[in-house]
């Protein structure tokens, strides 16, 4: 990497971003988390061991790492100090984590609100983590949210809690569900908050020292483009900005440092809950990618549902989250597939359309044109070069690189942190 490199899911999430930020957070100085919360879920696996972080920086395993968690995020401190409780139990115990002070705060009460605005909608669901994500978005911007910096002096957070509390219990009660108790949870959040206060700091200032004495700082977008809450299938989507042109708002920098952008994707499409999926698969091959790739959410559990590689969801990515090369993940599910097929455009009411229409119903009514190439059969796991990659492997990723024009720099052929080929 360059000094700065910014990793992005470039699909619906889950695209592997945990094992990529990993594997450069061996060389970074400073790992950052811009936005989302644990409603993410980055695996790593090292060492035979499987690690699933939600809200912990991927830099967390490497001692001589700083791991920012920005403002832009939402952060639930009950469920952080469990997930480091975690980490230190299985004997990854010399972190280095810095949480903004300015970051919001997921109250018990945003998982609840989460959970019965889902129920409300019926039949429509976005099908959420029920991690509280949204409505604690949505107190940042009503401008009644909690910061992390609040936990730390007690008397303004009783202020806050109490102001908030007399707006979220209203609306509790309105939707038939028991109230919040404000003792609870200010000693639950204050014990919460004396615990992480040696971690609370602004994460601006440090993060603008490093950039400017040229720390190799690695910013780890959480989701995906197609999940972005500007740019994504609106309203089935997160509440952040995935994006790297959300790093600078999100994490108190300049524009100007991010250059480069590293989408990642895989070589085929998943997407956990609901909304518009233009080249979801029903049949075998779904099951087959499915339980090669092990395609279960790491937050939920549920299986995610599965499509051929879109490359008009990857031009998307590529124009609106800046994207000027791509990783190349889960490569080795597609082998022993008689062949494999690419999205090159949609078919939206007897037209091709290159773009992702803004509305879901345009996109529901999309069909993928697909373009097929002939399969591989051989195990790719332990190829360590492009050289070595069967010619129809190759040809494929000729076609990716064509159809979305980005290199491919990178392709990940297993789960363990060796299993990758660099070109
Ligand atoms: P929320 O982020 O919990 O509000 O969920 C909104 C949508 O984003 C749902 O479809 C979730 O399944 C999806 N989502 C949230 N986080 C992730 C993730 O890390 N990977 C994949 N999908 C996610």
């Amino acid at each position: 990497m360059g000094n700065i490199l910014a990793v992005v899911g470039a699909q619906w999430g889950d695209e592997g971003k945990g094992k990529i930020t990993d594997y450069f957070a061996q060389e970074a100085d400073v790992v950052v988390r811009y936005q989302g919360g644990n409603n993410a879920g980055h695996t790593i696996v090292f060492d035979g061991r499987k690690f699933a972080l939600q809200s912990t920086p991927s830099g967390i395993f490497n001692p001589s790492t700083k791991n920012v968690m920005a403002n832009g995020m939402v952060i639930n401190p009950v469920a952080l100090l469990g997930e480091l409780d975690k980490l230190v139990a299985a004997g990854i115990d010399k972190w280095q984590l810095f949480i903004s002070n300015r970051a919001a705060v997921v109250m018990p009460y945003h998982s609840m609100l989460d959970g019965a605005y889902e129920s409300l909608k019926g039949g429509k669901l976005i099908g959420t983590t029920k991690k509280g994500i949204g409505p604690a978005y949505a107190d940042k911007y009503n401008r009644i949210g909690i910061r992390m910096g609040d936990l730390l002096d007690k008397e303004y957070f009783a202020q806050r809690l109490e102001d908030a509390l007399q707006v979220k219990n209203m609306e509790l009660r309105m939707l038939g569900l028991p109230e919040c108790d404000f003792q609870t949870i200010y000693d639950e959040y204050c014990a919460a908050g004396d615990r992480l206060a040696p971690y609370i700091c602004d994460t601006s200032v440090l993060l603008n020292d490093e950039i400017e004495k040229g720390s190799r700082v690695l910013f780890e977008g959480a989701q995906g483009v197609m999940l972005c809450i500007e740019n994504g299938t609106f309203p089935y989507v997160t509440s952040s900005s995935p994006t790297a042109s959300s790093i600078p708002v999100n994490a108190g920098i300049a524009p100007r440092y991010i250059t480069d952008v590293l989408g990642v994707g895989k070589a085929y499409c998943t997407r956990v809950g609901e909304g518009p999926f233009p080249t979801e698969l029903l049949d075998e091959t779904a099951h087959y990618i499915r339980e090669r790739g092990h395609e279960y959410g790491t937050v939920t559990g549920r299986p995610r549902r599965v499509g051929w590689f879109d490359a008009v969801a990857m031009n998307h990515a590529r124009r609106v989250a800046g994207l000027n090369r791509m990783a190349l993940m889960l490569f080795d599910v597609l082998s022993g597939l008689e062949s494999v097929k690419i999205c090159v455009a949609y078919e939206l009411d007897g037209k091709q359309i290159d773009y992702v229409p803004s509305t879901i119903s345009e996109l529901s009514r999309c069909k993928p044109v697909l373009i097929e190439t002939p399969g591989w059969k051989e195990d790719i796991t332990a190829m360590t070069s492009y050289d070595e990659l069967p010619e129809n492997a190759k040809k494929y990723i000729e076609l990716v690189e064509k159809a979305t024009k980005l290199d491919v720099s990178i392709i990940s052929v297993g789960p363990d942190r060796n299993q990758i080929i660099l070109r």
